[in-house]
């Protein structure tokens, strides 16, 4: 079997469609400007087109035009608000395909690495078979809201933090930038099953989030090991992740802002080894993003000039 296979080469079978990741985290990378953020989502409008089409992303396409990911990512669930259910389910679909490429990221972590420390691979095999259970919890929960597996595209830029050959980067990416996010998510997920009295996926979620603090332990413990006496390698493995954690913060939608639609979980993450100064990084990382009300009024414009551009070529095709 092969070591060291990159995010294109997940296997999947054919329930699922696949979506380029660069839409997933372009985000992180765009400046605090309208003109900025509309040009690049009417330059990828084409693409996120194709990706959707077929899916159950489809409708929030049609609604919203080529932003629809802004208004989805940036504006926190709500069960009374418009299109509540599939945004939920769109969420619920992330997460199960990410618990995925979590057992992928695990598992490869034991097979990429076989001069690793015993204990290492035991925990990361630890970390395999939570996963296993947290993916067969994420197909239930999606059936339990009326969703199902495959309904949704697949980006694979969470497995994609964890295809470094170096097991301390593989760690830092996995288990502190991937499952320090899950932790955020997950936290969020168990506010929005308590304004709904969902006690199943309340208390599905919070098994869950148990396994993944100790999941981000594992990274923090091994980040250590990996590089002790080698304050260099240590400083590297650091700067991955807050390359990881700005990816991940989706231009601020998951940060420390008042408004932000997925609140950092603090006391989660000291649980699980994020030390305060640590914290106060990533809430000044993920904050650096386009503010709200640029990415609001950049997926207004998007959406005006998408339904004109629709009334067009309707008036087009009936004269
Ligand atoms: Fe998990
Ligand atoms: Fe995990």
């Amino acid at each position: 079997m092969k070591r060291f296979i990159p995010h294109e080469e997940l296997a999947r079978d054919s329930r699922f469609v696949r979506q380029d990741p660069a839409q997933a985290t372009v985000l992180a990378s765009l400046p605090d400007d309208v003109d900025t953020v509309v040009n690049v989502f009417e330059q990828f409008g084409p693409l996120i087109e194709a990706g959707v089409r077929g899916t159950s992303a489809e409708p929030l396409f049609d609604e919203l035009g080529p932003g629809f990911m802004i208004s989805v990512l940036n504006e926190p669930l709500d069960p009374e608000a418009g299109a509540a259910v599939p945004r939920l389910l769109l969420r619920m679909h992330g997460i199960f395909v990410g618990e995925l490429q979590a057992l992928e990221g695990a598992a490869r972590s034991i097979w990429d690495f076989p001069d690793a420390p015993w204990e290492f691979k035991m925990n990361m095999a630890r970390q395999c078979w939570d996963e296993a259970r947290h993916i067969q919890i994420f197909e239930k929960l999606l059936i339990h809201l009326g969703g199902h597996v495959g309904m949704f595209p697949e980006s694979t830029f969470l497995f994609e933090a964890a295809c470094s050959d170096d097991p301390a980067m593989r760690v830092a990416g996995v288990n502190r930038g991937l499952e320090g996010l899950a932790c955020d998510v997950f936290r969020d997920m168990i506010r929005f099953a308590e304004k709904t009295d969902d006690e199943v996926m309340k208390q599905a979620v919070d098994y869950v989030l148990a396994d993944e603090i100790t999941h981000v332990r594992f990274g923090s413990e091994w980040v250590k090991e990996f590089t002790k006496n080698d304050p260099e390698h240590f400083r590297k493995t650091q700067d991955f992740r807050r390359e990881v954690d700005k990816r991940f913060s989706f231009g601020g939608a998951r940060s420390d802002r008042e408004d932000a639609a997925i609140p950092i979980a603090r006391e989660d993450r000291l649980e699980a080894g994020f030390t305060e100064e640590e914290l106060e990084e990533l809430a000044q990382i993920s904050g650096e993003g386009p503010s709200k009300q640029t990415l609001m009024t950049a997926a207004k414009i998007l959406h005006d000039r998408f339904k004109a551009s629709q009334a067009a070529e309707t008036t087009e095709a009936t004269s």
